[in-house]
C-alpha cells in the first residue's frame, strides 16, 4: 500500500483539474447537526434541563444572549428536515440523541415520549432511504449530573453506560452504526480548560480528570452497545487537526508531535491501544488519577473512526501553556489559505495528512468524514437564492484532498458536511452560519443554498468534476 508522508501534497492540483473524482461505490454521502444545535424544545415532554440550557441561561455567555431554546425547531420539523435531505440526495444523516430527553436527571428508567421523538425521526430516514447515524453524546450532559461533578466524577461514566444501555436497548434493532462521543477533546477543553463551553470551568486539573473520565466511559458505553447487540458498529467522532510546526526549528517539530498526541490522539489511543499518548515533559499527569485496570477499562476495539476535521494547527514550543506539554497553538489554522467568518483557515491538505496519518499509524483503520464544513454569511439574494460561492470552493478543496487520501489507501465510508442547515453555533450564538441550507430564525423557514444544490449533485453522482 501506498502511504503519502504526512505534510506532503501528494498530486499536484493542476494535474487533476478537470478531472472527475469518483468515490468508492456505496460511499456514504451526508451531514451531520446536534440535538442542542437544532431540536430546540428545551423544556418540552418532560426533558430535563441540560448543562447547555443552564450556560445558555447564565447571562454573559453567549453572543448577544441567545441560546437554543427553539434553535432550528427540529423537534417539531422531522418533515422539514427530511425534505431537506432528499432535496440534496443524502444517504446518511448524522445526529445527536439528548441524554436529557431519554433521562431528564441522567439516571433511572428511559423516558418513552424521549425515545418516541428519535423512533419518528430514525422511521421517516429509513423510509427516505438514508442512513440513521446517532451520537449518543454531544455535549448536553443532564445539568443534574454536572451538579455532582460532571465529566471529572468517575460515576459520570458508569452514568454513560447505563444510558448508552437503554438508548440502544430501544433503538438498536432498526440503527446499525453508532458514535459513542461527539469530539471527546473539544467538550473536555472548552468546558472545564478554557471555560467558554458549558458547563464553563476554568482549571487545568479538572480539565485533565475529565479527560481520563471521558476515556473510561468510553470503554465501558462500548461495551454497554455491543452487549445489547453485538452486531451494531460503533465509533467514535473525534476532533482532529493537522499538527504543524509554526517554524522551522527541531523544538517548534517537537512541539507540533506533542501536540498531535494531544489533539488527535488523547482519547484515540486508549480506545484503540489501551495507552496514552507519551507526550507531557513531565510524564502522565498526576491530575489525570490513573487506577489500577484503567488502560483495560478504556480499551474500545472501534469498528470505525470517524475524524471531525476544520483545518490545521500551527504549533510553537512554549513553556508556559495552560497544560504543561510545551507546546502551543495559535488560533485556527495558519494565515496562507482563505479565511471563513469565524476565522478559520481554509487548508484542504490537513484532511488528506490526517486521514493518511491516522490510516498508517493505527493499521487501517475504517474511517468516516462524521464533521467538514465552514461559516460564512452569505443571504439571500433579492431573488431568494443564497449564492454561497465560497462554500461549494471550500467543499471542492477538502473532497479533492480526501479523494486523494483514499486514493492513496485510506479507507474512507462517508463524508458528512457540517451542516445540514444554520444552526446554534454554542457560544457564538446564530452568528455563524455554516449550513447547507439557509434557516431564517424568525420563522424557522429553511431554504437550500447553492452549495446545498451543488452538495446534491455531488451525491448524486458520487463525485463531481475537479
Ligand atoms: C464542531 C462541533 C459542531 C459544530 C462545528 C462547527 O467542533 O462538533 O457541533 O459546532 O464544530
Amino acid at each position: 500500500m501506498l502511504f503519502q508522508a504526512p505534510g506532503s501534497t501528494g498530486t499536484p492540483r493542476r494535474a487533476l483539474r478537470m478531472a472527475r473524482l469518483v468515490f468508492p461505490t456505496g460511499f456514504h454521502w451526508g451531514t451531520a447537526t446536534a440535538s442542542y444545535q437544532i431540536e430546540g424544545a428545551w423544556n418540552e415532554d418532560g426533558k430535563g434541563e441540560s448543562i447547555w440550557d443552564r450556560f445558555t441561561h447564565t447571562p454573559g455567555r453567549i453572543k448577544k444572549g441567545q441560546t437554543g431554546d427553539v434553535a432550528c425547531d427540529s423537534y417539531h420539523r422531522i418533515e422539514d428536515d427530511l425534505a431537506l435531505m432528499r432535496a440534496m440526495n443524502l444517504t446518511s444523516y448524522r445526529f445527536s440523541i439528548g441524554w436529557p430527553r431519554i433521562q431528564p436527571l441522567g439516571e433511572g428508567p428511559a423516558l418513552e415520549i424521549g425515545l418516541d421523538y428519535y423512533r419518528r425521526l430514525i422511521d421517516a430516514l429509513l423510509d427516505a432511504g438514508i442512513r440513521p447515524f446517532p451520537t449518543l453524546y454531544h455535549w448536553d450532559l443532564p445539568q443534574a449530573l454536572e451538579d455532582r461533578g460532571g465529566w471529572t466524577q468517575r460515576d459520570t461514566a458508569a452514568r454513560f453506560a447505563e444510558y448508552a444501555h437503554l438508548v440502544v436497548r430501544a433503538l438498536g434493532d432498526r440503527v446499525e452504526d453508532w458514535m459513542i462521543f461527539n469530539e471527546p477533546g473539544i467538550f473536555t477543553t472548552m468546558g472545564y480548560g478554557i471555560g467558554i463551553h458549558a458547563p464553563g470551568r476554568r482549571d487545568r486539573d479538572e480539565l485533565l480528570a475529565a479527560t481520563h473520565v471521558v476515556n473510561l466511559a468510553h470503554g465501558e458505553a462500548f461495551r454497554a452497545i455491543k452487549e445489547e447487540r453485538g452486531e451494531l458498529r460503533v465509533g467514535t467522532a473525534y476532533s482532529m487537526q493537522a499538527s504543524e510546526p509554526a517554524g522551522d526549528s527541531e523544538a517548534d517539530a517537537d512541539a507540533a508531535e506533542r501536540m498531535h498526541g494531544w489533539l488527535n490522539e488523547w482519547f484515540l489511543k486508549p480506545a484503540l491501544q489501551g495507552t496514552y499518548p507519551d507526550i507531557f515533559p513531565g510524564g502522565l499527569p498526576e491530575a489525570l488519577d490513573l487506577r489500577e485496570g484503567d488502560l483495560e477499562r478504556m480499551r474500545a476495539p472501534l469498528d470505525f473512526v470517524g475524524i471531525n476535521l476544520y483545518s490545521r494547527g500551527l504549533i510553537r514550543a512554549a513553556n508556559d501553556d495552560l497544560l504543561g506539554l510545551d507546546a502551543q497553538m495559535t488560533g485556527m489554522g495558519g494565515r496562507e489559505g482563505p479565511i471563513t467568518d469565524f476565522g478559520w483557515e481554509v487548508w484542504p491538505d490537513a484532511l488528506h495528512d490526517v486521514v493518511l496519518r491516522i490510516t498508517s499509524d493505527y493499521d487501517r483503520p475504517v474511517l468516516e468524514i462524521t464533521e467538514n464544513g465552514c461559516s460564512y454569511a452569505d443571504s439571500p439574494g433579492a431573488d431568494g437564492k443564497i449564492r454561497d460561492l465560497r462554500r461549494i470552493e471550500f467543499f471542492r478543496g477538502y473532497l479533492e484532498a480526501l479523494h486523494r487520501a483514499i486514493e492513496a489507501g485510506a479507507d474512507v465510508r462517508g463524508y458528512h458536511a457540517w451542516t445540514l442547515m444554520d444552526n446554534f453555533e454554542w457560544a457564538e450564538g446564530f452568528e455563524q452560519r455554516f449550513g447547507l441550507t439557509w434557516v431564517d430564525f424568525d420563522t424557522g423557514e429553511r431554504t437550500v443554498k447553492e452549495s446545498g444544490h451543488w452538495y446534491g449533485s455531488v451525491a448524486a453522482n458520487n463525485g463531481f468534476e475537479a
